[in-house]
């Protein structure tokens, strides 16, 4: 085996979301495979993989029925696409097993490869509709800040995490960023979580007035904000910021790229969180990420419209050359199987409490200031005061120090902006494994703290 891949990394490989000039001095996590909930890294360490990867790979690292389900596929059929009316049997099994367990009033599927594509589809599409119901000023989005909605000119629009804009020229989309729905920091006292939900709809309400509801187009939301820091929405936000949004003739788009396929312990996200979305996106979990592939759902009103707009046009001038792709839709419809299968929603369902208590065993060590979590996803936020909520200052980044700890306990977890550390465990571990994690994460905190005192 070559023995050079650290050094070749550095030099040919251009690390996302990596400094580069850091890497040059700091050798490659290098993951060389991987079993059940563990992979291992090249120095033979055996890890928790406690994020799934990136809050994607639902069935672990070692699911052979996705292995044959691609290999089948691609003995069979390795291409095929779907423009100008062609189509495949993957495509067509996985749209209609993809609206057969979507909410009720979701009828339609367009399928990309990731979830930034997802959404820029999304967009397109609200823009398309729009203009076929002869409103050409309403295009705006309203997203929210600290959203996550991927890295794409309309996706990394929408997002609204600086180091994602910084230095690309983004926002290049007509956006507005509104709060962040996180009761925990902006609460104000006394308040109920439901009066900090009402508050945030009239804010809404307020801004949506000041830019003139003609221009606004749609509200795109997390239903659980993943990349922002795990942010639960307060009771009842979703119920009165659609009211909302549907006084003013505003679609809602549900990012369920994490949330989509049982992480909360529902199908879907906005179920959860009793959203009823006109358009919804998913990825990641739609394969088990076993290999690349998302798509867009979306309600039989908005699709009329589209169809309307497809006369007028011509065609629906949009599409990938992989969207669709029969070996990623086939392990696609496969990991749908293995979650109807395996009730995946009921296993999760019933984790859920134990994850819960982790959490909350965890929210009462002197370094965090509150733990949430919903389903198998969750977080802890670190504070330097419990009581009055003041965090360590940003330049610490006591929460990577936090991560780089766990890794030392053989845990991969993750950082996010606010300074907590996220947790989205494949949904295939079990409680066993559960507690295993949690005692790994305590005794990276302790570790923390050690460093600090
Ligand atoms: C909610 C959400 N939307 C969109 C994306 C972008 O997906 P991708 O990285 O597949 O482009 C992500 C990625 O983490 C996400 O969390």
């Amino acid at each position: 085996m070559r023995n050079s891949y650290v050094e070749s990394d550095k030099q040919y490989v251009l690390h996302p979301y990596t400094n580069l000039r850091t890497h040059q001095t700091v050798d490659p996590f290098i993951i060389t495979h991987g079993e059940g909930i563990y992979v291992w890294d090249d120095k033979g360490n055996k890890l928790i993989e406690g994020m799934s990867g990136l809050w994607c790979a639902s069935l672990g690292f070692s699911e052979q029925r996705l292995t044959e389900a691609a290999t089948k596929q691609m003995q069979k059929l390795p291409y095929s696409h779907l423009f100008s009316h062609r189509s495949t049997e993957p495509a067509i099994e996985l749209s209609e097993k993809m609206i057969s367990i979507a909410p009720d009033n979701m009828a339609r599927v367009f399928l990309v490869n990731s979830g930034s594509e997802a959404v820029d589809m999304a967009i397109k599409m609200v823009w398309y509709y729009n203009n076929a119901l002869e409103r050409p000023r309403k295009k705006k989005i309203i997203a929210r800040k600290r959203a996550y909605h991927g890295i794409t000119v309309a996706a990394g629009s929408l997002t609204g995490l600086p180091y994602v804009q910084d230095g690309f020229d983004l926002p290049a989309i007509p956006v507005m960023h509104t709060a962040t729905p996180h009761y925990y920091r902006e609460g104000l006292p006394g308040e109920t979580e439901e009066d900090y939900a009402t508050r945030l709809a009239s804010i809404l309400e307020e801004e949506i007035l000041a830019e003139d509801p003609d221009t606004i187009a749609a509200f795109i939301a997390e239903p659980i904000m993943g990349a922002g820091g795990v942010i639960i929405p307060p009771v009842g936000y979703f119920e009165k910021i659609q009211a909302v949004l549907r006084k003013y003739d505003i679609l809602l788009i549900c990012d369920e790229v994490i949330c989509g396929f049982a992480r909360t312990g529902e199908m879907f996200g906005s179920t959860t969180f009793n959203a009823e979305p006109d358009l919804m996106t998913v990825a990641k979990q739609l394969s088990s990420a076993y290999l690349p592939i998302g798509g867009v759902m979306l309600t039989e009103a908005v699709y009329e419209v589209m169809e309307k707009g497809s006369d007028q046009h011509g065609m629906f001038g949009s599409g990938n050359t992989y969207g669709g792709h029969p070996v990623a839709a086939a392990v696609a419809v496969e990991t749908l199987n293995i979650y109807e299968e395996r009730d995946i929603v009921n296993h999760v369902k019933g984790l859920s409490g134990h994850f819960q208590q982790g959490i909350e065993r965890l929210a009462g060590h002197p370094l965090v200031g509150q733990g949430r979590s919903s389903g198998l996803i969750g977080a802890l936020e670190i504070v330097r005061n419990k009581e009055t909520k003041v965090q360590y200052p940003v330049a610490d980044k006591v929460a990577a120090q936090i991560a780089n700890f766990a890794r030392d306990h053989n845990l991969i977890l993750r950082p996010t902006p606010g300074d907590s550390v996220a947790l989205c465990p494949p949904l295939i571990i079990n409680e066993k494994e559960l507690t295993l994690m949690f005692d790994r994460l305590e005794a990276s905190l302790n570790d923390m703290q050690q460093q600090l005192d």
